[in-house]
Parts: C-alpha cells; structure tokens; sequence
C-alpha cells in the first residue's frame, strides 16, 4: 500500500505553528529560548516567513534572509521542521508606495491604501513579479534546506479586487469562457432583462455596488472569476517556488466554508490540504460538544478536498484568540481535545497561531503557547506540552485515512447562486448550516460522511445527500441518477434543480435537467415562512417533523408518498416521497425540517445500503482511521462527566493500556484504540 505520511522526515504527526522571530531580532536571548521551549512543548516544526517580507527586503531588491538562515539551521539542529511561507500576505511600505497598483481597489472603485493584509490586487503584474523575485529567491536560499519540509504559500487567500488590471481580465476571462461571442453571454445571462444587452466584452464591468448588481449570470462569474484569479496569483507563486525547487510540496492555507473562494478549484494545485481551525469555544448557544462536532463538520469538509491524503490543521490557537466577539479561554482538557480532533479526523498536524505573543499591534494578545510571561510554568504550555506526548503515542495512526461510504453534496457556486437569487427570504436561506446540520445528524448515527462537490465521482458512497441543490451543473443530474441506479441511497430536499449553471431557470418543472424523473416529483410552488411560521410532516406512522422556513408543493408523478403536511392549504399534500429508480431509492423532503427529526430516514438509508449505524453518548464522539497497520478508532470525551463505552476493544495508544470491552473515558478524555490489519 502507498505510503500516505504527509510528512516522512517526521515520521509521525507534525506539532508546530506560525513562529515570528523577526519580531524578535533584537533579543537573542529569546530567540535562543525559543529553541530550548519548543522542544520543551514537544515541537517538531516551525512556520516561518507568513509576514516577513519588510524584514526579508527592508528596500527593494536589498534582501537580508540570514537571520532566517540561523533560524532554520538552529531549529533543524534542534529536530525542528520548517514549513516555510511565502511573504505575499502583507506588502512592505515601499512596496506600495512605489507602486500603488499592488493595492486593492473595492466595489465602490476606491483604491485602499497601504496597510493591513491579505489585500493584494491578484492581477498587478508588478506585484506578481515582486511577488515571483522574492519568491525564487527563498526557494535558492533554503528549499533545499533538509530543515524545510514545506512551502506554505502566502495566507488565507480572500477578497475581490475591482482595479482596472482586474477588469481587464474580467472580461478576458468570459471572452474565453463565451468563445469570444457576445451574444453567447447575453443569452447565458439574460440580459434582455431590464435591458442590459452588451454589444462588445468591452462594456462589461465588475458588479460594483453602485453599478450592474441584478444580473445573476454577471454576479455568479464575478466570483467564479474571483476564484480562478486568485487560482492563479496562487499558482505564479507556486511556479515561481517549483522552478528553483521542483520537489517542495506546497499547501496554502484555507478557512472553513470560507464564502469567497471555490475551494475545490484550488485545491488540485496544492499538496496537502491545509486549514485554520478557531472554534467559538465555551460560547453562549452551544454545549462543548456541539462546538466540536460543528467543527468535525469543517474537518470533514478539508479532508474531503483531496481524498486519499491526510490534511493539515495549519493554524489553531493554544489559548484563546483575540477577534471573536467574546475571547473566551479554552477550559482545561479542552485544547487536548481540540488537537486530538484534528487527528481524529484525518488531519497529520497539529500547529498554532502562534508560537508565541507578539508585543505590540493588532495581535498582541492572540493565545500562544509562550505567554507575554515567558516562561514554560503555565497552563496553556502544559497543555501544549501533554499534546507534544500525546501525538508521539500516537504516531502510528499519522498517514492512515478517514473512509467513509456516505457523502453529503457541498458546491460553492450552488452557495454563491442561492444567496444572489432574489427569492425566498434572505436570512433563512441558511445552505451552508442546512448542510452542516444533515451532516451532524448523520454522525450522531455513527457516520463520518465525505463532503463532496455535484460533479464528483460518486462510486465510493452507497449514502447521498444533497440538500438544498439548486444549481445543477453540467453533468450532475446524470451523476445522482446513475448513483441511484447502481443501488444508491440518495435524498435530495426542496430547493433542488431550479437553476443551470448559468443560474437560469429549468423549464418544463423543477427539479429540472431530468430530475423531476428520477424522483418522481414536480416541485409547483415554494412557500416562504416568516420566522414563527410552522407546518409539519406527518410520516406514514404517525411521527410529525415540525416544518420551518420551507415548503414546497408538490405533484407528485411516480412515487411513493411517505409524509404529507399537516397545515395551511396544502395539508394533506405530499412533503415527503421516494422513488425505486433501478437499485436504488430517490428521497425528497419538500421542506424545512431539524436534521435531528429526520435521523429515522437516514437511519433507514444507511440501513438499506448497509452501513452499520452506531450511537454513542451525548457529547462523545469517535473518528476511525485506516491504515496498512490497521485502525484507529478515536474517542472524543466532550463532556464534563466521565462516560463508559461497551463493546470497545483493542489498544488504547493514549494510556497504552488493552481495552477489552469497556472502555472508559475520564471527563474530556481522549482515547486512541488500535486493531491491528487482519
Ligand atoms: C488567521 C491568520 C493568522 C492569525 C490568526 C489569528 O488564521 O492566518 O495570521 O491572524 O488568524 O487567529
Ligand atoms: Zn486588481
């Protein structure tokens, strides 16, 4: 079997997170015992360079990387990895001044000025060849450095930019895309509405806000565009680096369901899947365990980006952060928890921001391991220290897999097309908890699904949900039908098939593209809720799901009804159908209801497909790796009770101990039991 390790040198998981020592030049002493804490706290790898480019070319073209070569050549001595960034994320002053076309104009056309971060324009090409120089030039210095085990490529790629660079490409771009045919995109986009004809590619501009905003199409390839820009500012760089250093794997480092960007396009250009990780810990409207399965959600979301390869949480904080609305700090056991999480669900490293707390400006009192105290005596260090131990013991599950045979449907554009469309009500559409709460429901019943794009190879799932699909692409009715046709289990809801990719309306019945056949069902009318709206849905035994926000009317052509609802003019009308379509059974739920209501549909699904459902305690959870040296089953203790599992055996790599039935975990506890491969 291919030998999965993301990281090799290692050997085993990767503890690290973002160092700054350039804060630091100006005090040895600390930068010298910084080395001696790392390997205190039991880390092995380092981020360097994330914001280091004022440092790195104080002036333009005067580079000074020496103190970065001490850094790297101590930490390597010392058995410390360097994963080391690019600089793009912020801009020197000089730079900018000397060519303000580096930054970033907004959706009014205003030109920012210099300062903050993460707002470069995509397209300058000075800023890309400033950008490449220095680049390369990192690349000379230190990829082969045996200390560097990665590039990391600029920060949290986000943002639009409307500079005239950019709307050049714009417009490059749908010349392309609309095989250089204005008339191709004036019907793609429906521009006889309002009369907003183009004659020429010309006189298309960015949605400015105070500009073309109530075109769908142009607002809907704005951010496809916005991606595929940023797409490829990212793979400048990445060509820049794998022209010196072929060899270097490069990640870049995402945000969740981040809404600005099409993960899914980016990810092919990357090695590793790499992600921040900042919980709402100890909020107000959720228990510890509810904050942690949300969180699993996001795990799996990251894993499911490149299947086949464990991903990275790139950044967590040790303590607490600095820019929610309330900073609270981690209660003991939880940062344990935290960390264990992300192995649990796939990902081989666990890293910070930050090492340690700057002084002064912005993040001066964002968590680190190494508080302003400075010393190894505190809790939060400890914490990160027991976490240093508990990933050596585990080392053998780093490289082993998340397999799952259920997938529930995520697509950006889907998410970009649903919020634009002017429909429905604004502050419920809600597709992206829509989705995280189908999936949490699910894993409530033991199932760790994959989050996947429509357009997908769907071979590996019996199990598929695809809530709330409103765009189709090209392709994916045609993917959902041969699904259920070869013996899938799929269920799809009400807001399904309305639009094409091009955010046009199906004709001839939603869902359309020849889904209204799979399912058996024509969708007539939605019906919007206000907030204290309720209906239900009363199951053929009995059972009622309350209904909020949603509910569709429907025809129904050829299937079978299972629930209809219970209220208003429509009472009695179908809201829950399935269809036997091949092998396979098609599930509609016409409306709004809680994921938790409809676990006794999913259970029958999983069922059906043959996948064992498993419930565990509130607030426990578990996350199975797989491996050539066999499996991993981690359990999670989220809560503040201690709790005994049955029917649990193997061994328990956190105290290393046999488990032979029971299995007992402490409040916030963690264990990691190993079956070795038959
Ligand atoms: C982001 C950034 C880091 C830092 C942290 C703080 O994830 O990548 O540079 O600002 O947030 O939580
Ligand atoms: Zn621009």
């Amino acid at each position: 079997m291919e030998k999965k390790i993301l990281f090799p040198q290692v050997g085993g998981f990767v503890h690290g997170g973002d160092y700054n020592p350039e804060q630091w030049l100006d005090r040895p002493d600390i930068l010298e015992e910084d080395v001696r804490l790392m390997k205190k706290a039991g880390m092995n790898s380092a981020t360097l360079g994330v914001f280091s480019w004022s440092v790195l070319e104080p002036r333009e073209g005067e580079f000074h990387f020496q103190w970065l070569e001490d850094i790297i050549e101590r930490l390597y001595q010392n058995g410390i990895y360097t994963v080391l960034a690019t600089p793009s994320g912020a801009r020197p002053a000089w730079l900018d001044e000397a060519y303000p076309e580096a930054m970033r104009v907004d959706e009014m056309g205003l030109r920012a000025h210099h300062g903050g971060r993460h707002n470069h324009c995509m397209s300058s090409p000075i800023y890309r060849e400033k950008t490449a120089i220095i680049d390369r030039k990192l690349a000379e210095r230190f990829g082969s450095h045996p200390g560097v085990i990665m590039y990391h490529i600029s920060n949290e790629f986000s943002g639009e930019c409307f500079c005239p660079h950019c709307a050049g490409k714009f417009r490059a771009y749908l010349e392309e895309k609309y095989d250089h045919d204005i008339e191709k995109l004036n019907a793609a986009w429906w521009t006889a509405f309002w009369s907003h004809r183009y004659n020429s590619f010309e006189q298309i501009e960015p949605p400015f806000v105070h500009g073309e905003t109530s075109v769908m199409g142009l607002n809907l390839e704005w951010k496809r565009f916005t991606t595929w820009n940023t797409n490829d500012f990212m793979q400048a760089e990445i060509d820049a680096l794998r022209s010196v250093t072929p060899d270097v794997p490069v990640t870049a480092n995402f945000m969740r369901l981040f809404g600005g960007l099409d993960y899914r396009k980016m990810a092919p250009a990357l090695d590793a899947i790499s992600w921040d990780n900042y919980p709402p810990f100890h909020n107000d409207r959720e228990t510890l365990g509810e904050t942690m399965v949300e969180t699993a959600f996001h795990h799996a979301v990251m894993r499911s980006l490149k299947r086949g390869k464990p991903f990275m949480m790139m950044e967590s904080a040790p303590g607490l952060v600095n820019w929610q609305a309330v900073n609270k700090v981690k209660r003991p056991g939880v940062h344990r928890l935290a960390c264990l999480q992300a192995a649990a669900c796939g990902s081989d490293t666990v890293q910070y921001f930050q090492w340690r707390k700057g002084r002064g400006s912005y993040e001066q009192f964002h968590g680190a391991v190494v508080d302003h105290l400075g010393t190894d005596d505190t809790r939060i260090f400890r914490e990160v220290a027991e976490v240093g131990e508990l990933l050596k013991k585990i080392a053998p599950a780093a490289g082993t897999l998340v397999k799952t045979k259920a997938a529930l449907l995520f697509d950006w554009d889907n998410r970009w097309a649903i919020d634009d469309a002017k429909a429905f009500a604004q502050a419920t559409k809600r597709y992206g908890s829509t989705c995280s709460d189908i999936w949490k429901a699910f894993f409530r019943l033991g199932v760790d699904m994959d989050v996947v794009g429509s357009d997908e190879n769907l071979d590996d799932y019996d199990v598929v949900v695809a809530p709330m699909l409103f765009m189709l692409q090209p392709g994916t009715a045609a993917n959902l039908k041969a699904f259920v046709e070869r013996g899938g289990q799929l269920l799809a809801t009400y807001c399904t098939g309305y639009v094409n990719e091009e955010q046009l309306c199906f004709l001839g019945g939603f869902p359309g593209d020849g889904l209204k056949d799979l399912f058996g069902i024509i969708s007539e009318e939605i019906d919007t809720f206000y907030p204290s709206d309720r209906n239900g849905i009363r199951l053929t035994d009995g059972t009622i799901w309350e209904v909020r926000d949603y509910a569709e009317i429907l025809r129904v052509q050829d299937a079978e009804v299972l629930g209809t609802y219970t209220e208003d003019f429509y009472q009695g009308g179908a809201a829950l159908t399935c269809r036997a379509f091949g092998k396979g059974k098609a599930y509609y739920v016409a409306a709004r209801t809680d994921g938790a209501r409809m676990e006794s549909l999913f259970e029958k699904m999983l069922t059906d497909a043959g996948i064992p459902v498993r419930r565990l305690p509130e607030g426990v959870e578990c996350h199975v790796r797989t491996g050539e040296s066999g499996s991993y089953a981690f359990y999670l203790n989220n809560t503040l009770e201690a709790v005994s599992l049955p029917g649990i055996t193997g061994r328990d790599l956190v105290t290393d101990r046999e488990v032979a039935g029971e299995l007992t975990l402490p409040a916030c506890g963690v264990a990691v039991v190993h079956t070795a491969a038959e």
